[in-house]
């Protein structure tokens, strides 16, 4: 079925939490779902920031029903913190895993757990999160949870005998492995909701090549330097706004006949329209998804309550 991210489905009477939405891909999810009538929770790490962005969306999108709501995804009491809010929430229709650290630090840095923080970043809190927000989705019904991958799952490999990369850290492992456990965990996450027999979809996505010079400006939230805009643009070709890279997320949590399980990317893989796509072998694995499920429940400290 054909997806126009410009005409969305009415989602008045929704909600939508949504991680690290004070900027980037995460907030123009926010503004685009709260633009089709979501109430949308922005869960970010610095209450400026946050504010920013609810108070942008609020000049954008008279009428949005928009809220902060402080999240570290590092920081675990900072998870609880915000799981309790979420299941104190009357509903919660879908939860997207989108925070994370896209430039990795250069050598291996730690959280206050001893978890290599890309890992921590952008798989362990959000694993944490998820397992304890579940019950809230479940209440609602028919919830969804989008992982947000990336196309760096393609161009790497996860150690599972180094997960925390003692051994072999670089940047581009650090966030190459965190994104094909994140997608190997969205994939295992699934698999686990359709043998308990939940209504709850996990639903993963990636945006291509999407980079904040090609992104409209915003106050508070997107201020890319003339020379930023300029070197973006020169790659122009193969890489879109970080506006057009929300269209994939914003599709896995409206569109009705998306799948628990799928796989959406742009159409010309870096860049276009929102569409399924193929995921790796290694991440979408049964196997691989096994073998990682307990690393991570002992790395974020957290049993998932899911068989
Ligand atoms: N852009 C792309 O081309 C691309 C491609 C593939 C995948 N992705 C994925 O898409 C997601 C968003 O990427 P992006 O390009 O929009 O990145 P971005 O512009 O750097 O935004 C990242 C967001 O995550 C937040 N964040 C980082 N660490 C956090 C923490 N500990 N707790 C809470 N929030 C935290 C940031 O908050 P602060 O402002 O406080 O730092 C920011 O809001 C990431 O998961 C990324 O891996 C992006």
């Amino acid at each position: 079925m054909g997806w126009n991210p410009a005409e969305l489905p009415d989602a008045h009477g929704r909600t939508v939490a949504i991680t690290g939405a004070n900027a980037g891909v995460g907030y123009f999810t926010a503004e685009q779902l709260a633009r089709a009538g979501a109430r949308v929770v922005l869960a970010c790490r610095d209450p400026e920031r946050a504010e920013s962005a609810v108070a942008a969306i609020r000049r954008r999108v008279p009428g949005a029903r928009v809220q902060a709501m402080p999240l570290d995804v590092a920081d675990r009491r900072s998870v609880d913190a915000a799981a309790e809010s979420l299941l104190a929430l009357d509903r919660l229709d879908a939860l997207v895993l989108n925070a994370g650290i896209v430039h990795p630090p250069r050598t291996r840095r730690t959280d206050a757990y001893g978890n290599e923080l890309v890992l921590s970043t952008n798989v362990l809190g959000h694993f944490r999160l998820t397992a304890r927000v579940l019950p809230a989705l479940e209440r609602t019904g028919d919830a969804r949870i989008v992982v947000l991958g990336s196309l760096a799952s393609r161009m790497g490999r996860l150690r599972l005998d180094d997960l925390q990369l003692e051994q072999s850290y670089t940047g581009w492992r650090a966030y190459s492995g965190s994104k094909i456990a994140a997608q190997a965990f969205g994939f295992e996450l699934d698999r686990r909701l359709r043998a308990s027999g939940s209504s709850v979809r996990s639903i993963v996505v990636h945006p291509g090549y999407s980079t904040s010079g090609r992104t409209p400006g915003i106050r508070g939230v997107n201020q890319p330097s003339r020379l930023k805009r300029f070197a973006d643009n020169l790659q122009a070709a193969w890489t879109q706004g970080k506006d057009a890279g929300a269209h994939i997320p914003v599709r896995a949590v409206l569109d009705p006949d998306v799948s628990g399980g799928d796989y959406l990317g742009p159409a010309l893989l870096t860049k276009g329209a929102p569409v399924h796509a193929a995921a790796t072998r290694a991440s979408r694995s049964p196997r691989l998804g096994a073998r990682l499920w307990p690393l991570l429940e002992s790395a974020a400290a957290e049993p998932f309550p899911l068989p």
